[in-house]
C-alpha cells in the first residue's frame, strides 16, 4: 500500500470513482452526468435534474411522468410525524428540525432492504417528496399555525412555495425557485455529500444517510453560508462602507461570506446564473436594497483577492434570491437541503453498487508507554488550568 502525505481537510484527495457530476474548478465548469448546469438550468426542470442525477440518464417522457406522479403523492406527512413537529421548540433551527424528522423517517418506514430496487424506488421518492414538506410545516408550525396540506395540481417548486406561503406563486417565481433547486442539487463530493457516502458506507437506511448530511450541510462553511451573506450585508449597510469593511477583512485574515471555494478558483457558474435570476425578479418585483452592497462587494473582493483564486460561491446570489421570494433567511440553508437530496441520493445509490466501508487512517500524534498513576497520587492540575468539569457550587445548574 502506497502511504500518502496526511492532507489537512483531504485536499485533493480522491474518495471515490463517481460518475455523477463533474467540476473543473479552473474554468467554472459544471456538469450534471455530463450535461452542463447552465443548459439544464435553461432548459429542464428539478424533478427532471433529479431523475438524472440518481437514475444515470434522461428520462423518457413515460419514464419521467411516473417519477413525478410518484413524488406529488408521497407529499404528505404522517399525523404523527406533524405532532412530532408540534412539539419542536418555535425557536430551533430549521436545520436542526430537518435533521430530525429526516432521522423519523427511518423510524416510520423502518423495513430496510438494500437489495429490493422497489425499496430504493420508494425511499427516493419518499424523501424528495417529503423533505419540502417537513420544511413548509416547521416554519407554518413556528409561527402558531397548521401546516398546509400539498397540493397535487401544483408541480414540486410551485407546491412548495405554496405550502410555505399559504398562496399559489407568481409562476415566474416559481420558475426561478425550481432553477434555484436544479442549480443545487448536485456538487461532486463536498462535505455533506462526503456525509452521506460515509454514512451510506455502513449500510443503513437512506433515511440516516439524509439526516447524516443535513446535519454536515448546516455548518457555516458549508450551506449555513448563505443566511450569513445576508446578515454580512445587513452589516455593511451601504455600498461606501463595502472598501473598509473589505480592508478589515483581509487585514485581519478574516472569512468574507459567499466567497472563496475549494474546487473554483474563478466565479462559480451558479453564483453567475443565480445572479440573472435574482435581476429578473428585481426587474419583475423591485429592486433589492442589498443589490448594490453585493454588487461593490464583489467587485472590492475581486480586487483584493482574486489573485487567490477567491470569487463569489452559489451562496453569495442565492440569498439575495429567496429574499425576493419572501423566503426568510433561516429556510435558506434548509431550501439548499431540499434540492440536495437528489444529490445525496445519488451518491448514495452509487455508494451501495460499489460499497466498501469508508475506514480512513490516521497519523497519531499522542503519547505511547504511559503508566496509569491512582487518583491520590495525581497533581491537582486544575489548580493552574481549570477543568471543564470543575464547577464551584455556586455555578452548579441542571439542564
Ligand atoms: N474570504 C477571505 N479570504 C478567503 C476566503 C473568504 N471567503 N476564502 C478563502 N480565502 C483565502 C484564505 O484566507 C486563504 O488565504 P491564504 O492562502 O493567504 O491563507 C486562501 O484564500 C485559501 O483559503 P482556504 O480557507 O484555505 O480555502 P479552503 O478550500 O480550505 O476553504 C471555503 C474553502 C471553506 C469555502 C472558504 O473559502 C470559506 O470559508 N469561505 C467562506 C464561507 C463560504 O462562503 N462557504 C460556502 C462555500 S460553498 C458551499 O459550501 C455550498
Amino acid at each position: 500500500m502506497t502511504v500518502c502525505e496526511y492532507r489537512p481537510g483531504l485536499e485533493g484527495i480522491p474518495a471515490t470513482e463517481s460518475g455523477i457530476s463533474y467540476v473543473d474548478g479552473q474554468n467554472g465548469i459544471l456538469e450534471y452526468r455530463g450535461i452542463r448546469i447552465e443548459e439544464l438550468a435553461l432548459k429542464s426542470n428539478f424533478i427532471e435534474a433529479a431523475y438524472l442525477l440518481i437514475w444515470g440518464g434522461l428520462p423518457t417522457q413515460q419514464e419521467l411522468d411516473a417519477f413525478e406522479y410518484e413524488i406529488r403523492h408521497h407529499r404528505r406527512l404522517k399525523f404523527r410525524i406533524r405532532d412530532m413537529m408540534k412539539c419542536f421548540p418555535e425557536s430551533g433551527h430549521p436545520m436542526d428540525a430537518l435533521q430530525a424528522c429526516a432521522a423519523a423517517l427511518g423510524l416510520f418506514y423502518s423495513r430496510r432492504e438494500l437489495d429490493d430496487p422497489a425499496y430504493i424506488q420508494k425511499a427516493v421518492v419518499r424523501l424528495l417528496a417529503k423533505i419540502p414538506t417537513m420544511v413548509a410545516a416547521f416554519q407554518l408550525i413556528r409561527k402558531g399555525n397548521d401546516p398546509v396540506q400539498p397540493r397535487d395540481d401544483l408541480d414540486y417548486a410551485a407546491n412548495f412555495l405554496y405550502m410555505l406561503n399559504e398562496q399559489e406563486p407568481d409562476p415566474l417565481a416559481a420558475r426561478i425557485f425550481d432553477i434555484c433547486l436544479t442549480l443545487h442539487a448536485e456538487h461532486t463530493i463536498n462535505a455533506s455529500t462526503f456525509s452521506a457516502m460515509v454514512t451510506a458506507s455502513t449500510l443503513t437506511d437512506p433515511y440516516a444517510v439524509v439526516a447524516s448530511a443535513v446535519g454536515t450541510l448546516a455548518g457555516p462553511l458549508h450551506g449555513g453560508a448563505n443566511e450569513e451573506v445576508i446578515q454580512m450585508l445587513q452589516d455593511i449597510g451601504s455600498v461606501e462602507n463595502v472598501r473598509p469593511f473589505v480592508e478589515e477583512r483581509v487585514a485581519h485574515k478574516a472569512k468574507i461570506m459567499g466567497f472563496g471555494h475549494r474546487v473554483y478558483k474563478v466565479k462559480d457558474p451558479r453564483a453567475v446564473i443565480l445572479q440573472k435570476l435574482a435581476e429578473q425578479l428585481f426587474e419583475k418585483f423591485g429592486q433589492d436594497e442589498y443589490y448594490a452592497i453585493a454588487l461593490e462587494l464583489e467587485s472590492v473582493v475581486t480586487e483584493k483577492l482574486g489573485k487567490k483564486g477567491v470569487y463569489p460561491n452559489v451562496d453569495f446570489y442565492s440569498g439575495l434570491v429567496y429574499r425576493k421570494l419572501g423566503i426568510p433567511t433561516d429556510l435558506f440553508t434548509p431550501i439548499f437541503a431540499i434540492a440536495r437530496v437528489a444529490g445525496w441520493l445519488a451518491h448514495w445509490k452509487e455508494q451501495l453498487a460499489e460499497n466498501r466501508i469508508f475506514r480512513p487512517t490516521q497519523i497519531y500524534t499522542g503519547p505511547h508507554a504511559q503508566s496509569y498513576v491512582p487518583l491520590a497520587e495525581r497533581p491537582q492540575i486544575w489548580d493552574k488550568q481549570p477543568s471543564p468539569f470543575v464547577v464551584s457550587n455556586a455555578l452548579r445548574s441542571v439542564s
